[in-house]
């Protein structure tokens, strides 16, 4: 392992051996691999260097850095090469993805710019799967499985916008995009610390030739079949056809794209949104179920924002600042990354602090480090649920202190161009499921305590494992 960037590099001695200890020990405490360095150099804002088993990456936390990383020109330090490389998505996926990513406008025009039209669509989902899943009286009972019963949901009410009905409520197709972005996740954590051919191996035996990928692009294939089909027997003019996402992709898809690369450009956008949304819903539950004392506020609040909104409406959402306030907390403190604004170098560069990059060279911000900074935050790791709403209270433009917008203090969306494009879809399905859940169930950690959370490379995920006690509040007869 060897790197050309002269910056220092904390805990990497004795030269060799310390780096390589230091990679291991990323592996499974990567925020306490780069805390080292931000609490070494980060108060003079200088950029250090830290080891992983697969590359040597440079962290800044120099706001220099971060405005020229935020702005960056995707020729030169580039997001989509970051990405392509973390996950491995040529191998596992395909490499159409991250050339072409298309699917980000899709993204803006179909979920961001439609949210009050599908809100409504997204509480119907969670309320019908709670419906059918969950059984809980009125004395405390610990909730089995409550990973599945929460990525089910994300699933159902993502899917329901992306394919729409009849498949996002056909159980199969939601169970297999749950496996298939966990494994997707897994491939591409073991991808990254191996040589290419076994990339390919791994790759092709954890995703490509699985059995569920098989189902999903059974499942889906022929949507995208008939719907090309339908478009070509009216030679393009469909006066009524679907404003929905699979059009969008066929839209902006080049022509002739097989239908494998039609379906996985479906399955890169479950598997963006599954697995982070599921982690942040059960981070923030974690966190409420330990400081119950935010619950009946935020129940107030919502019951009464929904009864003078008359239902869930893009305003009624904005208007549940404690909830919101509540989430961004969590997502502050418990981001889903320990890293983000990942850039790849694709030419050699010079960063604003004089840093030297060369051609392929990963530059980030230590964004769980920089969230949980006292340089932003005051008490900066203690639970605050309301830190947020009493700001926005002080703000003009409150929607400022919301939990889609990054600033230099909350990272854990990325910020600038390249902030993450499903914030604001992620933003309101945890609204919805937070506010289902608080407002038809008291929760507690069976031993009051909150859990120990897990790294995983630079993923941040809490212990699924966690016993969470649920009891309803209300009986059926009131
Ligand atoms: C709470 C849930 C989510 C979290 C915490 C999250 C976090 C992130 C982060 C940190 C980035 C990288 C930005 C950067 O570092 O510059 C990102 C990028 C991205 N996210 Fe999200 N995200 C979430 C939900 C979603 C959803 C629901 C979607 C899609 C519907 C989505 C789609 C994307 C896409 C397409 C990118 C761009 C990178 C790429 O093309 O691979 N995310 N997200």
């Amino acid at each position: 392992m060897h790197t050309y960037v002269s910056v220092p590099a904390p805990g990497a001695s004795p030269p060799v051996l310390g780096a390589w200890i230091e990679a291991y020990r990323f592996v499974y405490d990567s925020a306490g691999t780069i805390d080292d360095g931000v609490r070494k150099y980060g108060a003079d804002g200088r950029t250090f260097k830290i080891s992983t088993p697969a590359r040597w990456i440079v962290v800044s936390t120099n706001l220099g850095v971060l405005k020229e990383l935020k702005d960056a020109n995707e020729s030169v330090l580039s997001i989509q090469a970051a990405a392509d490389e973390r996950n491995s998505i040529k191998y596992i996926l395909s490499s159409s993805i991250h050339r072409d990513p298309y699917h980000v406008k899709i993204i803006s025009k179909y979920l961001t710019l439609r949210l009050e039209t599908i809100l409504p669509e997204i509480v119907e989902e969670v309320c019908l799967i709670f419906r059918e899943t969950l059984t809980v009286g009125d004395e405390w009972i610990q909730i089995k499985d409550y990973e599945n019963l929460l990525s089910r949901c994300v699933s159902a009410t993502t899917n329901k916008i992306l394919v729409g009905l009849p498949l996002c409520r056909d159980r199969e197709y939601l169970d297999c995009l749950v496996q298939l972005s966990k494994r997707l996740s897994r491939a591409g954590l073991f991808c990254d610390f191996v040589p290419p051919i076994l990339k390919s191996l791994i790759a092709n035996s954890l995703v490509r030739r699985s059995r569920v990928l098989q189902t999903f692009l059974s499942k889906l294939g022929p949507v995208f079949e008939q719907r090309r089909m339908t478009l070509a027997s009216r030679s393009g003019k469909w006066e009524e056809k679907p404003n929905d996402v699979i059009q969008g992709i066929i839209k902006a898809a080049p022509p002739n794209t097989s239908l494998y690369n039609l379906c996985i450009r479906i399955l890169y956008l479950d598997f963006s949104a599954i697995h982070t949304t599921t982690i942040s819903i059960t981070h923030a539950l974690h966190n409420l179920a330990t400081h119950t004392e935010f619950q009946d506020p935020i129940r107030d609040e919502i019951e009464c924002v929904l009864r003078n909104s008359g239902g869930w409406t893009k305003q009624a959402l904005k208007d549940m600042r404690k909830l919101d306030s509540s989430l961004k907390e969590s997502q502050r403190l418990h981001p889903v990354t320990t890293a983000t604004l990942m850039r790849k170098a694709l030419k050699p560069c010079i960063l604003s602090d004089g840093t030297h990059i060369p051609k392929g060279q990963w530059v980030v911000t230590p964004a769980y480090s920089i969230n949980r900074s006292a340089q932003y935050h005051s008490n900066p790791e203690n639970f605050d649920a309301f830190r947020f709403s009493r700001l926005a209270e002080l703000d003009v433009r409150r929607t400022r202190q919301g939990i889609a917008f990054p600033n230099s203090g909350y990272l854990s969306f990325g910020i600038g161009k390249y902030a993450c494009p499903g914030r604001f879809f992620a933003a309101a399905e945890l609204k919805v499921l937070v506010a289902y859940i608080i407002c038809n169930y008291d929760f507690k950690m069976s031993n009051n305590k909150r859990p120990r959370n897990k790294f995983f490379s630079f993923l941040y995920s809490p212990d699924f494992s966690a016993k969470l006690l649920f009891k309803k509040r209300f009986s059926d007869s009131d």
